[in-house]
This record gives C-alpha cells, sequence and structure tokens, in this order.
C-alpha cells in the first residue's frame, strides 16, 4: 500500500458489488477515503482506492474463514458498514421456520460477527447498521415478516454494542426503496441509491 493510501481513513463495506454499496464507494471515494470492498460473484469496476475482497457469508464458517484470510486489511480499517443484507418477502401464511432462520442468518450474524471482530483487532471508530425504513416501527407485515424481524434484531444489537462500547459511533441508516431494487416500492415512492450515500458520507465526516 503506498503512502497516499495509508492516509486516507479505510472504509470495509458488506455487499459493496449491490446497488447501495456501488453508490457507497462512489460517494465515499470521493470524500477522500480508502475502501476495502466485499464481493461475493461480480466486481462492478475497479478504482485504485477501492480494493475488492470476495467473500460467501451464507455460513458462519464461511464468514469466519473471510476474516481470517483478510484479517490483516480488515484491521487497517476505522470504519465498517454493515451493508449486506437481503430482502425476503414471503407472504405469512407460507412463511417457515428456515425462512426465519435464513433472514437472521444472512442480516443478523454478519453484522454480529463483524462489529465483534472489528471492536476486538482494529482502530474502530464507527459502524453503519443498514436497515430499512419500517425498521423500529414494530409494525404487522403480510410479506416481508422475517426481513422485518431480522432487520428489527440489529437495532437491538446495535443498540447493546454502543452501550457497552461508548467511545464507538453506531449509527442506524434506514433507507427507503431505492431505484433499481429489485423490490419494488408499494406505493412507488423510490430514492436513489445516491441519495443513501450520500446522507451516509454526511453523517460519517461530520
Ligand atoms: N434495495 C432497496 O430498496 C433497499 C431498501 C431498504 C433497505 N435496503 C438494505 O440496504 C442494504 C443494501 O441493499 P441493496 O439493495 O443495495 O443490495 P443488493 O443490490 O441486492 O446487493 C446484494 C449484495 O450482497 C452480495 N451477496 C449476495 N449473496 C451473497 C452471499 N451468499 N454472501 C455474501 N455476499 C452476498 C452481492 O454480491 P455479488 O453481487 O458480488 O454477488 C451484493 O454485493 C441491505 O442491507 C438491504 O436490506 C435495501
Amino acid at each position: 500500500m503506498n503512502d497516499i493510501e495509508q492516509s486516507r481513513p479505510h472504509v470495509f463495506i458488506t455487499g459493496a458489488s449491490g446497488l447501495l454499496g456501488t453508490a457507497l464507494i462512489n460517494e465515499l471515494i470521493g470524500a477522500g477515503f480508502s475502501i476495502l470492498a466485499h464481493y461475493h460473484t461480480h466486481k462492478p469496476f475497479e478504482n485504485e482506492h477501492c480494493h475488492w475482497v470476495k467473500g460467501d457469508f451464507s455460513s458462519v464458517g464461511k464468514i469466519r474463514d473471510f476474516i481470517r484470510i483478510n484479517k490483516e486489511a480488515l484491521s487497517s480499517c476505522s470504519i465498517l458498514i454493515n451493508n449486506y443484507g437481503p430482502i425476503t418477502s414471503t407472504p405469512l401464511p407460507s412463511l417457515k421456520a428456515r425462512d426465519i432462520l435464513h433472514d437472521y442468518h444472512h442480516n443478523v450474524i454478519p453484522v454480529f460477527e463483524f462489529t465483534r471482530f472489528f471492536i476486538n483487532n482494529a482502530p474502530l471508530l464507527a459502524v453503519v447498521n443498514i436497515l430499512f425504513d419500517g425498521a423500529g416501527k414494530f409494525q404487522p407485515y403480510k410479506k416481508i415478516v422475517s426481513y422485518a424481524m431480522a432487520k428489527n434484531a440489529i437495532i437491538s444489537l446495535s443498540n447493546s454494542f454502543a452501550s457497552q462500547y461508548p467511545g464507538i459511533r453506531f449509527h442506524l441508516v434506514k433507507p427507503s426503496t431505492m431505484k433499481g431494487a429489485r423490490v419494488k416500492a408499494k406505493d412507488g415512492v423510490e430514492v436513489s441509491p445516491h441519495t443513501i450515500a450520500s446522507y451516509i458520507r454526511e453523517i460519517l465526516t461530520q
């Protein structure tokens, strides 16, 4: 790594090859950050200030393998953006226990594993956890029941970490449905991924 790259604050982003992730990379590079960007199957672009790391988070063992393999690079990051969090939309009458386990695994476990690793191994200043606009409202859902349950669990987890580690800033960001998302907004109201990325850049640079 060259001197310029070392002087830029390092940010690790999970699910960085997706819709919000790519907007975040562009926004944060523009604000002077160096990005360690996680992808699973494809790297959307190359940039001198973005280093891509491949990982499959479909089991706890695979997440831990990813952390072990990339320990040195991860340990240099002072900001963690827990962006990975697949959206599922199963109607309640056909919801299975395995759907609930799936959403807990893919949304809550990576947040837990990465936050714990960064607290213990990196000069962590801030964590951003990505939820969705209904998170925290504890309302009934017809379709996104298990997704909403998992995102609400992240609120409890994040608040618990925040009270235990007052020196680290924990942010909860609640995006509306984004333009280009696979799941469309019922009310038709969509925001651009850039809007959310720009908001996150603001909270990280204020
Ligand atoms: N999209 C929306 O409208 C919306 C609304 C509210 C909240 N959110 C939240 O915003 C965050 C970002 O959502 P998004 O829509 O930007 O995501 P997305 O475009 O669906 O991106 C999915 C990401 O997850 C990665 N991925 C897929 N399977 C994986 C696996 N098995 N292991 C590890 N990584 C895997 C993908 O990697 P590859 O592409 O490299 O395979 C990609 O980087 C999520 O937390 C989501 O819940 C989204």
